[in-house]
Formats: structure tokens, sequence, C-alpha cells
């Protein structure tokens, strides 16, 4: 069976939360490998719909364990709540388990991100203000706080010690704005220790022996490759890897282990936040789009930016992330389009250029080159085969394989479970 990495091969919300859950189905574990509660994603179980930001997808399958693993940055506080909705709603937690090496958000954290966009001024990125990039600049700068110092909380104190002035001086000096309390921390997340000790445990030797012995194990990725702090468009990035290299950093796995690395594609384009974006539909085009495709983020309600299906940024994703399988997800929501557009590639200063270079005073020059393929003008959401599928649908999913350089092996017709195609028995 071996590993699956899942990741989002454009710029996040592509549907990876609905095809970890469908492929959980015969996982022993799945672990979220990085990224924290800016992301987040929708699962729909018989007409009932679940919010996830931080629990992997994989929960609502109960023989499967659900790993937080040491490369994600988590809030206590939302984690809890989650916690709490799943409980009430009656899932089993019992799988659930926190890697001590992942680092958390303290309070400080999401007040300084929205402190730094302000100052940012026109130059913001459009963050999701959850304190996420704070959090990992300070795990680069070890002086960051994980899970596993709730069980040390003298040691937590300690620490607290010689952080919080640094902070504190930032908040006050630079910012004039209010610092924060060593007391009032310690009392917050004294709370928390209590609450999540029951989860915090080392994933190591549960993740090696599901490998050894050859088990199911998917890695969830969270945002997309062209958020990646790398490969990514930066600055207009997160700050951590949601490539299939950070997703094995982040679950404490070497790529020997990989059996496919699966890519998440929207069968068009979305955006969150500000930065480059080559096919945006700034008319009425991509309002339909945003409207019919409820293209609105599941953390943070922000409607997102919408276009095309950009057939340079899926090669440069195939490229880099080295995936071989492709799962397509919302096909539905072009049905009733005459004309379907796909960029094959850009112009640059009159040269053909036909990779995004992640360079983002690169990507801010590109003119789109498209092909125009024809609609098919009916709906999709009750096909379940390939063979089934409108003719020009089928042409065009071929079209997107042939750009793309992978073979598309699922593709999602509709929010819930069974309205998915899938051209591949077993992963
Ligand atoms: P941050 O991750 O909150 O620092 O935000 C940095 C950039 O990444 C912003 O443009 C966000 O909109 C974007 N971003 C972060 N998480 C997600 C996600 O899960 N989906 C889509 N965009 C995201």
């Amino acid at each position: 069976m071996g590993v699956i990495v899942v990741v989002g091969g454009q710029w996040g919300d592509e549907g990876k939360g609905k095809v970890v859950d469908l492929l959980a189905e015969d996982a022993r574990i799945v672990l979220r490998s990085q990224g924290g509660n800016n992301a987040g994603h929708t699962v729909v179980v018989d007409d009932r719909t679940f919010k996830f930001n931080l629990i992997p997808s994989g929960i609502l399958h109960p023989a499967t364990v659900c790993v937080i693993g040491n490369g994600v940055v988590l809030d206590p506080r939302v984690l809890l709540e989650e916690v709490e909705q799943l409980e009430r709603a009656g899932a089993d937690l019992s799988n659930l388990v926190i890697s001590e090496r992942a680092h958390m958000i303290m309070p400080y954290h999401p007040v300084l991100d929205r402190l730094e966009e302000a100052a940012r001024g026109d130059d913001r990125l459009g963050t999701t203000f959850r304190g996420v990039g704070p959090a990992y600049s300070d795990k680069v700068r070890r002086i960051g706080f994980r899970v596993g110092d709730l069980q040390k909380l003298r040691f937590l104190e300690k620490k607290l010690d010689f952080v919080l002035p640094l902070k504190n001086d930032i908040l006050v000096k630079l910012y004039s704005a209010a610092p924060f309390t060593k007391e009032s921390i310690l009392e917050e997340y004294t709370g928390y220790a209590s609450r999540l000790d029951r989860f915090i445990r080392d994933p190591f030797p549960i993740v090696q022996e599901a490998v050894a012995s050859g088990e199911r194990v998917i890695l969830e990725g969270a945002q997309g490759t062209m958020l990646d702090l790398d490969l990514g468009t930066y600055p207009y990035v997160t700050s951590s890897y949601p490539s299939s290299g950070g997703a094995l950093a982040g679950a404490g796995l070497g790529p020997r282990h990989v059996s496919t690395t699966l890519g998440i594609f929207k069968a068009y384009t979305t955006r969150v936040g500000y930065g480059p974006f080559p096919t945006e539909l700034d008319d009425a085009q991509g309002e339909y789009l945003r409207e019919r495709g409820s293209e609105y983020g599941t953390t943070t309600g922000r409607p997102r930016r919408v276009g095309w299906f950009d057939a340079a940024v899926a090669r440069y994703a195939v490229a880099v992330n080295g995936i071989d399988s492709i799962a397509l997800t919302k096909l539905d929501v072009l049905d009733e389009l005459e004309v379907v557009r796909v960029c094959t590639g850009y112009v640059s200063k009159g040269m053909p250029e036909d990779h995004p270079m992640a360079n983002i005073s690169h990507l801010k020059h590109l003119e789109p080159q498209y092909e125009e393929l024809p609609g098919w003008g009916r709906s999709t959401r009750e096909v379940r085969k390939f063979e089934d599928l409108p003719k020009e649908a089928v042409s065009y999913v071929q079209r997107l394989e042939e750009l793309a350089g992978a073979q598309v092996d699922l593709i999602s017709v509709g929010p819930g479970r069974e309205e998915t195609i899938r051209r591949r028995e077993s992963w």
C-alpha cells in the first residue's frame, strides 16, 4: 500500500479534504503534515457538513488514526473548539494524536500578524490573521513553544521568561500595542494542557510501524504549491511548505515510502489573498464561477479570486512535487458554460514562456495564452463513470492531462462522497 502524499497543485482550496476523506476509507493513518488553522476544509457526509481547520479529514473514519504532525503550527484554542464540535456531533476522537513536536500559536502571534500586515500597507499579503507566519518565524528563530511544552509547564514558564519580553518589546515599542502578561498566558495554556493531554504523544512509533507493515498512510496537505514558501509566488505565500517535500519533513517520513504523490487540482483556479494570478477573471464570468462554486473561504469567509485553469501552473506543480496522479475537483461548476478556456502557457515581453517561474516580478508581466474548448451544457453531477461524461467534458479532462503531464485518476462532480468518478480502483 504505502504512503500517499496529497498535495494542492494550485493556490490552496483545491478540495483536498474531500479526496482525503475518500482515500481514508482504507487508511491506517491520516497525517496532517504542515500549515495551521489558516487552512480549512469541508467534508460532507450524508447531508451533514463538517468544517475542519486542524483535525485531519480522516477523523470521520473510526478505524483511522489521525495525526497532527510535527510540521503543523496549531492554536490550542481553535483545536479544542474543533474537538468539542466533533464530540457534540458524535465523532470518536480516541484515535487523534498530536505530535509533541508541533508548534503552538501563542496569544501574541495573531496580534503580530495583524500589526505586521497593517504595517506593510499596499504591499500587504492578505494573510488569514491566524498568527501562522509569526509562529513559524519563532520556530525558525528557536523561540517557539511546542505542544510537548504543555506537559512540562515549568519549562514553558522558564521559556516565557525569555521570550515574552522580546515580544512585548515589539508590541509596545514598535506598534504601541498592549503587552501580554506571563500570568495570563500561563493560566490560559495550563487550561489547554489539561484538556489536550490525552491527545499529545510522539507519533513516530505509530507512523513507522504502519509504514513498515505496509499499511496505508496518507499525508494530508494544506494550502497549495503556489503558496509554498520556497516554490510559490514569494512573498505572497504562506510560511510553510505545502509541497510534497514539505509534507515528508512535516511527517517525519522519507521519500522511499511514498507510493503515490496525488496532486489535487480544481477544474478552474482560485486564490485567496494578494499576489499574482495570471488567469484571474475580474468580470461577470469570474463572478459566475465564484457563486456557482461557492468560492468563499472556509476559514475567513473571504470571497476567493477566480480564474481559468492554468496548465502552466499545473505542469510546474507536477514537476516540483513529483505528482504522478491527479484528482480533478469541481468539474460540475463548469457544467453550464458554452466555452471553457485553459491557459496553456504565457507570453512574456513578446517571447513564449511555458512555466510560471514562481517568480513574482516575472509573473506579473505574463500574458496568459488560452485555448478554447466547447462546453458540455449539461449536468455531470449524476455521472459516476468516466465514459458516461459528456464527450466535451471527456475532451476537457484529457486536454488537462496532456498539458499537465499526469493522469487524472479521480474526478469530483459535487461535494458529496458519492459524487465522484474513480478511474482507478486503488492507489
Ligand atoms: P497566512 O498563511 O495566514 O500567513 O497567509 C498567507 C497567504 O496564504 C494568504 O494569501 C492566505 O490567503 C493564503 N492562505 C493561507 N492558508 C490558505 C488556505 O488554506 N487556502 C488558501 N489560501 C491560504
